[in-house]
């Protein structure tokens, strides 16, 4: 398949470009002295991209540039970076890395949950600052008797639900509709869902769909002892909303691993003290980005070979739901 031309938008793991550069006549769209150019001279020959979640964003301006594209293979299991509907109309497939990482993301998760509870980067802070020779570190609040809603009951969001389960707490969710055979009390609204708990976990993909789907009146609603915490998309939490509502005491605390305009933090809630900031980490083990590396790999070689995707995402052409 070397004489396949596959082109990679943004810097990826070294390991993942190795295994392209293996197998396909591999462009690096970032190192191209003028990307514009390339694409005007090269565009036509170009088969495959292979992308991520975090960068380089394919829309209808470069799938407009690609007029050869048969497939795009997405590093990440979101896909908000990809406008999956102009790739559908462009006849190009599109793939994520479903599978690999969802245990990773529901450990981290429960991770973040608890170390927003318990203070433990706070904690931390206090020993490394010579603090704990002057005075105790301060009682922090608990997971013991919290209520989780969790908004989103995807793969991610059960591994969190069956985790939590482990821990004691009650848990209810929020979906576009019930879950057959689920265990936890299902509501049919976030509002409903953020006045019965103490703790909210958006576990919902990004893009327009859920933009700012935890608004200012979803956070009033969880209330004084209420806990954010967000492994999903920046764009699912109205961060201006979220800042006004730690200032204010209208929820306690907040567990971040993603934010609106990454890898940029708003300064307010670095200098707050009731919140943990992660740089959206959630699969950012070794193992995991690897394993989510060879799927992406794995995807543009099964199409090029047999013409088939491993993991295309609904709404492109060859996923079985459409077929
Ligand atoms: C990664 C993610 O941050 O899978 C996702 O949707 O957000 C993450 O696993 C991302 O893929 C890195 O580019």
């Amino acid at each position: 398949m070397k004489q396949v031309e596959v082109l990679i938008t943004a810097p990826m793991l070294p390991s993942v470009i190795d295994a392209l550069e293996r197998e396909f006549m591999v462009h690096r769209l970032w190192e191209q002295s003028d990307p514009a150019e390339f694409l005007l001279a090269a565009g036509a020959s170009i088969r495959g991209v292979a992308t991520s979640t975090l960068f380089g964003r394919v829309d209808s301006r470069l799938l407009d540039q690609l007029p050869n594209l048969e497939i795009i293979a997405s590093f990440g299991v979101g896909y908000d970076n990809v406008d999956v509907a102009a790739a559908a109309e462009h006849g190009v497939v599109v793939t994520n890395t479903p599978g690999v990482l969802e245990d990773e993301v529901a450990d981290l998760t429960v991770g973040l949950l608890i170390a927003t509870l318990r203070q433990i980067p706070q904690a931390d802070r206090h020993v490394r600052e010579g603090r704990w020779i002057e005075a105790p570190f301060p009682l922090s609040s608990t997971l013991r008797g919290r209520r989780i809603g969790i908004v989103g009951l995807g793969n991610i969001g059960k591994g969190v639900a069956r985790r939590l389960e482990a821990f004691g707490a009650p848990i209810a969710y929020h979906s576009r509709s019930p879950q057959p055979g689920i265990p936890y009390r299902y509501y049919q609204t976030l509002l409903t869902l953020a006045q019965s708990s103490d703790v909210l976990i958006a576990l919902v993909p990004g893009g327009g769909a859920t933009r700012h789907l935890i608004d200012a009146e979803v956070l009033a609603a969880l209330g004084p002892q209420g806990v954010l915490i967000n492994v999903s998309r920046g764009s699912v939490v109205d961060e201006r909303a979220l800042i006004a509502a730690l200032r204010s005491g209208t929820i306690l605390a907040a567990g971040l691993d993603v934010y609106e305009d990454e890898p940029r933090v708003p300064q307010e809630l670095i200098e707050m003290p009731n919140v943990v900031l992660l740089p959206h980490i959630g699969s950012a083990s070794l193992q995991t980005r690897e394993a989510m590396g060879r799927l992406v790999v794995d995807n543009l070689r099964s199409w090029f070979e047999r013409g088939t995707a491993i993991t295309p995402v609904p709404g492109t052409s060859n996923c079985p739901e459409q077929q």
